[in-house]
């Protein structure tokens, strides 16, 4: 629809075209309009219409002409009028195509499977609505209104100190809030952080083989990065790997290496900071699951070893929800101008309401509360997986340790990964397998159980799907 303009300019609540010379009544122009608008979805089942008075000034016609057309349009079913005075699109409109298709599943999604051991995904029916809710309330009643106006590009100054202090109690970083950037995800962190290695001259990054494939690998691509993978071991990333890899910068998941679980030992990682002195490079260090450790205390962050050396990368995504897009990154202060100039170029800045909203959660502790709620959850669903593996495919080998919202487990050398994953989904299983995680191609064949938002019987049921797939790969 072009820009639409009466004679008396813009009107700007709902887009109305009069044609003044066309010897068509304007109630009949605006009745046929609003139909139109409601038949091609532009207009959705409950959406409110302007108040006639607010749509005829804008169209510059009488109020009678806009309450006549809305009077016909309620007779005939496309409008309601509603107690408080205003008017609606009617509830029983059929859907219109368009919303349909916007309305329809990522790709992601599990349609079609009984269970689905999809990875990356954290409970979010366990959002704590009411303290986040209460954070909201005390924001939008405290806040002065100057504060709602355009960032610095690090993100309020509330939630650096929050996380500062955080940061700084529960795993053991060296952070002051002038070095924290505040951003949309460990998603665009690593973006951020990409872009400007990129521009400051790095040439090759190396990434834990296995990894993550949707984020950095792709990335560092497209900035025109080499990328070289570095594998990974029971004990996280292979540093002698890394002393060859003639790399800028190491991107690590130490304190539980994704996907395969594995803990970064405490001498490897101090070799890994001695390379990364003595050849001025950066590691970064994405600690997404860190705050979900089961049998003991997690070891501390590898940016409280290096400050200046280490970029820490956190993210709500495994703890709150990944939709609400928070993550923070502590930044060595050299470079803390350079990512803070490249998140406003991105976006201008997250979001404030949400960033004032997230400081006072985690200043009332309802962070520590709710995580101090959801540990006991995924633990138990982890023990069920594990004993239903131990119980049902005896031969699968879970590796890594109690920790996280994934396992992975790793395959009999008789069995073929893909074919165990394509069988699985015959069965109405859903489950990814390591390889395509891998850089540099082969390894063992492995699965990833994403367990976090199964409840105790789905993991049980799924595991049993799971062993007749495997039986059926075995007999065929
Ligand atoms: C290895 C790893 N890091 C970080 C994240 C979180 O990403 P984001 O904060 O962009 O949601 C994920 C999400 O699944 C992940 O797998």
């Amino acid at each position: 629809m072009g820009q639409l303009r009466t004679n008396s300019g813009l009107a700007e609540d709902l887009l109305i075209e009069l044609d003044r010379d066309a010897g068509v009544p304007l109630h009949r122009q605006i009745e046929a309009s609003i139909r139109a608008s409601i038949r091609a979805g532009r207009l959705r089942a409950g959406a409110s219409l302007p108040p006639t008075r607010t749509l005829a000034a804008g169209l510059g016609v009488s109020r009678g002409v806009v309450v006549e057309a809305y009077q016909q349009l309620v007779a005939e079913g496309y409008l309601a009028s509603r107690s408080g005075g205003y008017t609606q699109v009617a509830a029983s409109m059929p859907p219109a195509a368009a919303d349909a298709d916007m309305m329809g599943q990522p790709a992601a999604r599990s349609v079609g499977f009984r269970v689905d051991f999809g990875y990356g995904r954290t409970d979010v029916s366990q959002f704590p609505r009411p303290a986040w809710l209460r954070s909201v309330r005390t924001v939008l009643t405290t806040t002065p209104n100057d504060r709602f106006a355009y960032l610095d590009g690090r993100g309020v100054p509330e939630l650096r100190q929050a996380l500062c202090d955080y940061l700084n109690r529960v795993r053991g970083t060296l952070v002051v809030p002038a070095n924290v950037v505040v951003c949309n995800g460990y998603g665009q962190g690593i973006a951020l952080l990409i872009q400007v290695l990129a521009r400051r001259g790095a040439r090759r990054i190396a990434l834990e083989d296995p990894s993550s494939g949707d984020d950095a690998r792709v990335l560092a691509g497209a900035a025109g990065l080499e990328v070289v993978g570095i594998p990974v071991g029971p004990d996280g990333v292979q540093v002698d790997a890394l002393h060859r890899a003639d790399a800028d910068a190491v991107v690590l998941t130490p304190s539980h290496q994704w996907p395969t679980g594995g803990v970064l030992s405490a001498a490897a990682r101090a070799e890994v900071i001695g390379w990364a002195r003595r050849r001025g490079a950066i590691v970064v260090e994405d600690d997404y699951d860190a705050e979900y450790r089961y049998d003991r205390s997690p070891v501390g962050a590898m940016q409280g070893l290096a400050p200046d050396h280490v970029v820490y990368c956190g993210t709500a995504s495994k703890t709150l929800a990944p939709g609400l897009r928070l993550g923070w990154m502590v930044v060595p202060a050299q470079l803390v101008a350079d990512v803070a100039a490249a998140k406003l170029l991105a976006d201008r800045g997250s979001s404030v309401i949400d960033q004032l909203t997230f400081a006072d959660f985690l200043g009332r502790g309802e962070f520590d509360r709710h995580l101090r709620r959801m540990r006991p959850v995924y633990r138990r669903r982890r023990d069920v997986l594990l004993d239903a593996l131990r119980t049902h495919l005896p031969d699968l080998r879970p590796a890594g340790i109690a920790a996280g919202q994934h396992v992975v487990a790793w395959l009999p050398p008789d069995l073929d990964e893909a074919a165990v994953v394509a069988a699985a989904a015959r069965h109405g299983l859903g489950i990814q397998g390591v390889g395509p995680f891998r850089i540099a191609g082969a390894g063992p064949g492995g699965l990833i159980f994403g367990y976090a938002i199964l409840s105790e019987s789905a993991i049980a049921e799924g595991v049993a799907l799971l062993a007749t797939a495997i039986r059926e790969v075995r007999e065929s």
